[in-house]
């Protein structure tokens, strides 16, 4: 498409209105509180929790990356994420265990969970429908039931907060009730000033967006911090987008990724870096930005940074990810695509139900 200012156009594209879920994210994420609040657990179910698992995939499994960055510095017990069909040994009886799968029908996340059973873990399952519910109702195992007619990714609302809301039940981890209004008021403001209505000289997704068309987008985050959401940007490129995108994180890339800006310049040269900066960040990882952009510079395209805003972690980790989500839809736009099907993921799982 010629403009991102382009309303009649957009919706010609956005067949399903992605752009729209985009920027009603924060009453997803008021509806999807409320839904986690209705949960009741009596107090034997989280007794002598030892650690914290989330099993799920793409979409689903984000949540648990997210999970594990914003309780990691409080929760005094380990969160482990699980995207693969086996679960570690250590997950037991003792394990807070959250089965993730928006469609209910993800095979690594219902082999996962059926682990989980059979070892007797406190289970949750958070899904739409599907074999995960139908197998939880019959293991005896707590569902969150969240609303359907989402794609997953676009679904993040709901799979995170009621995880996230159980998971601060536990006396292990300090109450979220703060952090959790304030990011509810840092994402609205985002929607309103990412918004398809915000014109691209004022819209800074819109311009970013602008500045990624063509290029292969690298997104760089960092480790405790921005990563789950770097991943994030780099999963909505590729689904949203439908661009190859790529990502990595400080300070592990400086131990090697940095190395492969050396040779093949002509191709380097078509990517562009956006890092994403948290105020937060440890005085070594703001120098270690510092001295990469200067050396790798030349060897690509462009750099940009995009910054958390909020005080709280919680608030920081969303406020940089829903960011990245805009930017993934209006560069699926400029791409003149429609940014909700995701034809290979479809065809791929029905290829493995095939017997
Ligand atoms: C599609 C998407 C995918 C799915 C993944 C797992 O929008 O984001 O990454 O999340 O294929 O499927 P579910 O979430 O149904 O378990």
């Amino acid at each position: 498409m010629e403009s991102l200012d382009n309303i009649a156009e957009i919706s010609e594209i956005d067949k399903s209105d992605m752009l729209k879920i985009v920027e009603q994210f924060p009453k997803q994420c008021r509806d999807a509180v409320s839904l986690a609040e209705t949960l009741n657990l009596d107090s034997s179910f989280f007794a002598s929790i030892s650690s914290i698992a989330v099993l799920g995939m793409g979409g689903s499994g984000i949540g648990g990356d997210l999970l594990k960055t914003v309780l990691t510095e409080n929760a005094t017990v380990p969160v482990q994420v699980v995207k693969g069909y086996k679960l570690p040994r250590f997950i037991g009886k003792d394990t807070l265990v959250f089965a993730v799968s928006y469609s209910g029908n993800t095979e690594e996340t219902i082999s996962a969970f059926s682990e989980a059973v059979s070892r007797g873990s406190r289970i949750i399952a958070v899904t739409s429908d599907g074999l995960l519910e139908k197998l939880a109702q019959e293991s005896g195992a707590n569902v969150i039931k969240i609303p359907s007619g989402f794609q997953p990714r676009a679904a993040l609302g709901y799979l995170f907060f009621p995880i996230l809301i159980t998971a601060s039940k536990l006396d292990i981890v300090p109450s979220l009730e703060g952090d959790i209004n304030e990011t509810l008021t840092i994402l609205e403001k985002l929607s309103e000033n990412l918004s398809s209505k915000r014109k691209i000289s004022e819209n800074t997704a819109k311009q970013l967006a602008v500045n990624l068309f063509g290029k292969i987008p690298v997104v760089y985050g960092i480790e405790g911090a921005t990563m789950p959401a770097a991943l994030r940007w780099k999963c909505q490129f590729n689904e949203n987008s439908k661009v190859q995108a790529f990502w990595n994180f400080f300070p592990e890339l400086n131990h090697n990724e940095i190395v492969g800006w050396e040779l093949l310049k002509e191709t380097t040269k078509k990517f562009s870096l956006v890092i994403l900066r948290d105020r937060d960040e440890h005085p070594q990882i703001t120098k270690r930005v510092k001295a990469t952009r200067e050396l790798i510079k030349d060897h690509l395209d462009s750099i940009y940074e995009v910054w958390c805003e909020g005080d709280s972690k919680l608030a920081r980790i969303l406020s940089i990810l829903y960011k990245g989500d805009f930017v993934s839809i209006y560069l699926a736009l400029l791409n003149g695509v429609d940014p909700t099907p995701v034809k290979r993921i479809t065809l791929l799982k029905k290829r493995l139900a095939e017997k």
